[in-house]
Formats: structure tokens, C-alpha cells, sequence
């Protein structure tokens, strides 16, 4: 879908979109002299003009018949969140309406040209689909919109659009797709492939480690978690230098369970397809290292996606099997279904011995404990620094991936100490994404300041929101992006 903006609304056919701010209905000015007619309309619809509410009505426009949406976006009026949720709306509302063109006119409120840029990203990213194994789809089920144009936002919003958030959606739209993609499709090494394909052109260096080179620095413990299926482990090593020489990189870390069948210590049979999404971690890198290439970030980032698959199989590794981790430290996998911090572990190894970063940042779908604990609206948040927390979930809300801080402690560590080994893969099932956190900890050397941010429930989604569809989220990417913005190009 293509994205406009202009100062005066167009000539022809198209659907006319007018936000609303609550009960106050000034904006509607702009509708000339069928302005009483609409209101008296939007009265018997007891429309009140709250957050996401839409009234559809037909007007007469110059000899013709007009879609108009008068669309609510509440009292909180006109900042950025409640600008995305009208972008979206009338997207949502508009795209198989047969509708080519919405004309979303601004010029009735207060938008500067930040919130109408994120009208117009709010619209971008609620419009993404992702129809490639439907067939069978009636023409009335096709989307037809084409193009969203932004009139009268504030000087500057067509430029804003541009040099952040278009960047931003093709990012996001990235991660849905790997997300959304089936197993057979996406499994280590065509996740590989994809990423290749979708990054050509950005700027963005790529590097990938085979099985053979893995077992080479020791990295046993992902290879552990790998070797129960026929497809090879990947890790893809991703580079964006935009900072300029010198300077310790910032690295993400991604999680890129492929599939997670849960391997010998198997998965209930029910939503076991839910699990193709475990490679949310790494796609959330991987279309962040996309934006943030696209808009040209000023920040050295180094992003790596630890890629397998864990399947049950004759070579599978079995529960009690001891592991040598590339750091040295050795691992008793009690449970071979907590994959996601083996293959972590290794990961960060790798980023620390190459890159030397001075923070690491990881994504990980980890735990269904985390989703017990926070529900589908927040991620977890771990960290052994405060002002990178801080930071983080600041950067969480300013992008609407919000992040809950979770405590790290001693006494936490203690119950992954292992009779055999230097640690065990679980803990308790009390506090399960702690010890999981814990876990990776152990893995981060001296004076790297670290955060995990656990989104297993914030990947995939059963009920669309102001910006998605039901289905991949993409989260993790603006949360990324924004952090950039915020902390590194500051
Ligand atoms: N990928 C899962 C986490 C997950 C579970 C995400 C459910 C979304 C929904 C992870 O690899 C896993 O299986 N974790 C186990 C850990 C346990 C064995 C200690 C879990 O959470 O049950
Ligand atoms: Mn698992
Ligand atoms: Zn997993």
C-alpha cells in the first residue's frame, strides 16, 4: 500500500476519513455545508467520537456518493499512540471495502508533523496481509485499497514519514513474514536465505556460520538443541556499521527456534503449530537491522540470529545428556524443551568473543511462564543495569511494545546449580522465566551491560490491535528502533 501526503484533498473517487477528538466535534468543519446532516447521523448512531470508534455514513459529494468516516480517537486527542490507532482504524475499515484511495484529512486538529507521519504509520502497518497461501480467496475478501493520502498535517510530516517510519514499516513487515511462515518454509537455513534476499541493497553486512564452523568454537549447546532434525543449525551474523570507526557495537540477540516441538521432552499435540513462531527473537532483530539500515541509523549494530530447529528423533538429545557450552561452562539438559537459553547461551558467546559489544540486548519467545505472569500486554524485562532498563521500557512505551521489569537475584540462580554440571537448562516451575533470565546471565561476562526481553507473549496474537491484524505482531522491532533513536543517535 502506497502512502501519500498532501496539502488539499484530491479530485475523483476516494473514501474520506475525518478524526474526531471525543465529544468535541470542531474538526467536522471541514465537511462545509453537509456538516449538519452528517452530525445529525452521528447522533442517531450515538456516536460519542471514544478511541477506535468508526461511524460509516454516505454522503452526497458534488453529484456523486462519498464513503466518509468519521473516526474517534478519543480525549487523548492527537499524540502519537492515538494517531497510529486512527491510521489503523480507518485502514482496517477500509481495506477490502473496495475503496482504492483513503483520504485521511488532518486539517481539522492539531497534528504536528510527527503524529501525522504516525497516522500515516499507524495505516501502513495495520494494512499489512499476508495472502500468498490463499487461493481461494472470493473477490469481495481481496483488499482494494492502494493508497492512504494524508491531508493537512502539520509542514514536515511527508519528510518525517520518510526518513523513519517507512523504514520502520518495512522492518516490521519483514518480521511478520518470517513469523507468519509455516516450518517447511522457514527453517534455519532459508530463514537465511530470506533475510539475504529482503537486506540486498540496505548496507547491511551478513556472515553465516555453518554446523561445521559452530562445532569448530565449541558452541555445543546450540548444536545440542539442533541435532534431532534433519535441518542444519545457522547463525546469522548481521552487521550495520552506521556510527562511524571506533566504539564498542551494540549487539541484539535473537532467539530463532524455528520449530519447537518441545524435542524428546515433547509437546502436548493441542497449538503445537503455535510453535513455528519461536523464531520471533530473530526475526524481531533481523527487521530491526533492517529499519534501522533503511533510515541510515547513526549506531554500530551488530545483530545474530541463533537459528535450529527442535525436533524428537533417533539422534535427538535426550534428557540428562551433558552439554560444553562455547564459553566453556557445561549444561545438564534436565528438560529438552528449555532450548531457546541453550541456544542463547552460545549466541552470546559468540557476540562477546567477536564483537566485544557494551551491551547486549536479547529477544527471545522464552517462557510460557512469562505469559502466566504478564498476559499478552506486556514483554518481561531483565537486566543487569538500570539505566539500560530504564532506557528500554522507555523506549517500550514511546512505541507501544511495552516492557514489565522482572527481578534477576542470587537466590534465583541458585536453583539452576546442577549435581553433575556447572548448571541445568530448568529450574522450579515457580518463577520459570526468572531462572530462564538467569540462565542467560550466566553467559554475559564482566562489565557487559545485558538485558533479555522475554515476548513469548507478544510475537503472535489472537486479536488484532491498533497496528496488527490477528496473527504476527512484529514486535520487538520498534521497540529496537526506538532505543537506537533515544540512547545511541543521541
Ligand atoms: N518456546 C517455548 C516458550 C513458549 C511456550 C512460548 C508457550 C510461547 C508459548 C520454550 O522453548 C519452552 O518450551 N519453554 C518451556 C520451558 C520449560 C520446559 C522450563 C515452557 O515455558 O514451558
Ligand atoms: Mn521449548
Ligand atoms: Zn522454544
Amino acid at each position: 500500500m502506497k502512502i501519500r501526503f498532501a496539502d488539499s484533498r484530491p479530485q475523483g473517487d476516494y473514501a474520506l476519513v475525518v478524526p474526531v477528538v471525543g465529544k468535541d466535534r470542531s474538526s467536522l468543519s471541514l465537511l462545509g455545508t453537509s456538516r449538519p446532516e452528517i452530525e445529525a447521523t452521528l447522533d442517531r448512531q450515538r456516536f460519542e467520537g471514544e478511541s477506535a470508534s468508526v461511524s460509516e455514513q454516505f454522503i452526497a459529494d458534488n453529484g456523486s456518493v462519498r464513503r466518509l468516516l468519521v473516526v474517534g480517537v478519543g480525549k487523548a486527542g492527537t499524540g502519537a499512540e492515538a494517531a497510529e490507532k486512527l491510521g489503523g482504524t480507518a485502514a482496517a475499515r477500509l481495506q477490502t471495502s473496495g475503496e482504492k484511495i483513503a483520504v485521511i484529512d488532518l486539517s481539522g486538529g492539531n497534528y504536528d508533523a510527527d503524529a501525522s507521519a504516525r497516522v500515516a504509520l499507524g495505516a501502513a502497518l495495520r494494512s499489512w496481509r499476508y495472502d500468498r497461501y490463499r487461493t481461494k480467496l472470493k473477490d469481495n475478501q481481496k483488499p482494494t485499497l492502494e493508497e492512504v493520502v494524508v491531508v493537512g498535517g502539520g509542514a514536515g510530516a511527508g519528510e518525517r514519514y520518510t526518513e523513519r517510519w517507512a523504514a520502520v514499516v518495512e522492518g516490521v513487515s519483514l518480521t511478520r513474514e518470517l513469523v507468519t511462515e509455516p516450518a517447511n518454509i522457514i527453517y534455519p537455513e532459508s530463514f537465511v536465505e530470506r533475510v539475504r534476499k529482503s537486506l540486498d541493497g540496505t548496507g547491511v553486512e551478513l556472515e553465516v556460520l555453518d554446523r561445521a564452523a559452530m562445532e569448530k568454537l565449541g558452541m555445543g549447546a546450540l548444536l545440542g538443541v539442533a541435532q534431532g532434525s534433519v535441518r542444519e543449525a545457522r547463525l546469522l551474523i548481521l552487521r550495520w556499521n552506521g556510527g562511524g570507526q571506533g566504539g564498542q557495537p551494540i549487539a541484539f540477540v535473537g532467539k530463532g527456534v524455528t520449530f519447537d516441538t518441545g524435542g524428546i521432552s515433547i509437546k502436548p499435540a493441542a497449538g503445537m503449530e503455535a510453535m513455528k513462531w519461536d523464531m520471533g527473537g530473530a526475526g524481531a532483530v533481523v527487521g530491526a537491522m533492517k529499519a534501522l539500515a533503511l533510515r541510515k541509523a547513526k549506531a554500530n549494530i551488530v545483530g545474530i540470529c541463533g537459528l535450529v530447529e527442535n525436533m524428537p528423533g533417533g539422534n535427538a538429545q535426550r534428557p540428562g545428556d551433558v552439554v560444553t557450552t562455547m564459553s566453556g561452562q557445561t549444561v545438564e539438559v534436565i528438560n529438552t524443551d528449555a532450548e531457546g537459553r541453550l541456544v542463547l547461551g552460545d549466541a552470546i558467546t559468540y557476540v562477546q568473543r567477536n564483537f566485544k559489544p557494551g551491551t547486549i540486548i536479547d529477544l527471545a519467545t522464552l517462557t510460557g511462564a512469562i505469559l502466566i505472569s504478564l498476559g499478552h500486554e506486556w514483554a518481561g524485562l531483565f537486566s543487569n543495569d538500570e539505566e539500560l532498563a530504564r532506557n528500554l521500557q522507555k523506549a517500550g512505551e514511546q512505541s507501544g511494545d511495552k516492557l514489565w521489569r522482572m527481578p534477576l537475584a542470587e537466590s534465583f540462580d541458585r536453583l539452576i546449580d546442577s549435581p553433575i554440571a556447572d548448571m541445568k537448562n530448568v529450574g522450579p516451575r515457580e518463577g520459570g522465566s526468572i531462572t530462564a533470565a538467569q540462565f542467560i546471565q550466566r553467559f554475559v561476562e564482566n562489565g557487559v551491560k545485558w538485558a533479555h526481553v522475554d515476548m513469548a507473549g507478544k510475537a503472535w496474537t489472537d486479536k488484532p490491535g491498533a497496528t496488527y491484524d490477528k496473527g504476527a505482531t512484529g514486535f520487538g522491532v520498534r521497540l529496537l528502533d526506538q532505543y537506537v533513536a533515544d540512547v545511541l543517535e543521541k
